[in-house]
């Protein structure tokens, strides 16, 4: 759907690219993760993306056409979240959302998404009195207003309440049902780990790996099983490679000890992320 080479990006008034040649592909109905640390790039990517920022060197191609071959026809397609969520604070929130709605040809019902996302009994609240998480929920609803195909969600859910990220969380799963593609960035990797079917790291201005998480847990991962027993009234852990835990020793420790847990060595999407960026622990 979105095929990126060789992208290079600098801003006007620097004097090192920021992007400095990437490559990647965001297939049609697909969950695409771009992570990576804070300032690698990715905020600036998405503004690329959605051609906020112009002056780019490679190509990117959305639907096999060039990116810069689109006019305004491109933003009926899209639908984007920035991270900074924005509002007119005079106007309450229906009347931010109506005005919004004015500068598509092809609009939805927003009761709906104002019931789900639980502002409908706020709607005629300024959206300068809104909270912090309610603006980023009327962001949110934003980016549905006209339909789109693609979604640029940089950092969603950030900030929300552990409930209203379940519905966010929710409703983009439903949007990649219905057909939709997203290309998200978020730095929390519990949502990345249920949300993408791929993701990619940036690093620097440069991609560092790009897989599935379950393929990326493969690779990184420790692939151990770890068995915590009682011997003595003591508790013990062992911990055994995966290609021990066929062996004789595996099975008669089972039957004969007393196992009080035992877990496979998962490795999570945030060793992965520590792991591939390189990112050193401070402190
Ligand atoms: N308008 C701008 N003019 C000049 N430099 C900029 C501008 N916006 C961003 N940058 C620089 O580009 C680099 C990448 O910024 P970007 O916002 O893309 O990072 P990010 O990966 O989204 O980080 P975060 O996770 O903190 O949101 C940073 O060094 C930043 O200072
Ligand atoms: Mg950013």
């Amino acid at each position: 759907m979105i095929k990126v080479r060789n992208l290079r990006y600098k801003y006007p008034n620097n004097r090192e690219y920021t992007i400095k040649g990437i490559d990647f592909e965001i297939r049609e109905g697909e969950i695409f993760g771009f992570l990576g640390p804070s300032a690698a790039g990715k905020s600036t990517t998405q503004k690329i993306l959605i051609r906020l920022l112009k002056g780019y060197e490679g190509e990117i191609e959305y639907n096999g056409k060039s990116l810069l071959s689109y006019r305004d026809d491109f933003y009926e397609d899209i639908g984007v979240c920035f991270e900074m969520p924005i509002s007119f604070s005079k106007l309450t929130a229906m009347e931010n959302l109506e005005f919004f709605k004015k500068l598509y040809r092809r609009t939805v019902d927003v009761e709906p998404l104002l019931k789900r996302m639980g502002l409908w009994e706020d709607r005629d609240k300024k959206a300068g009195e809104y909270s912090k998480g309610m603006k980023i929920r009327l962001n949110f609803i934003r980016a549905m207003l006209n339909n789109p195909r693609v979604l640029f969600l940089d950092e969603p859910t950030n900030g929300l309440d552990p409930v209203n990220a379940r519905i966010m969380k929710d409703m983009i799963l439903e949007f990649k049902e219905r057909g939709g593609t997203v290309f998200l960035t978020s730095h929390i990797m519990s949502d990345v780990d249920e949300l993408c079917d791929r993701v990619a790291f940036i690093v620097d201005g440069l991609l560092r790996e790009e897989d599935s998480p379950r393929n990326l847990k493969l690779k990184y991962g420790k692939r151990t099983v770890k068995v915590e027993y009682k011997e003595n009234g003591n508790l013990v852990a062992r911990e055994f490679g995966m290609a021990e835990i066929r062996t004789p020793a595996f099975f008669e420790l089972l039957q004969s000890k007393e196992i009080e847990t035992i877990h496979s060595g998962e490795t999570t999407l945030e060793d992965i992320f520590i792991q591939v960026t390189g990112v050193a622990l401070r402190g």
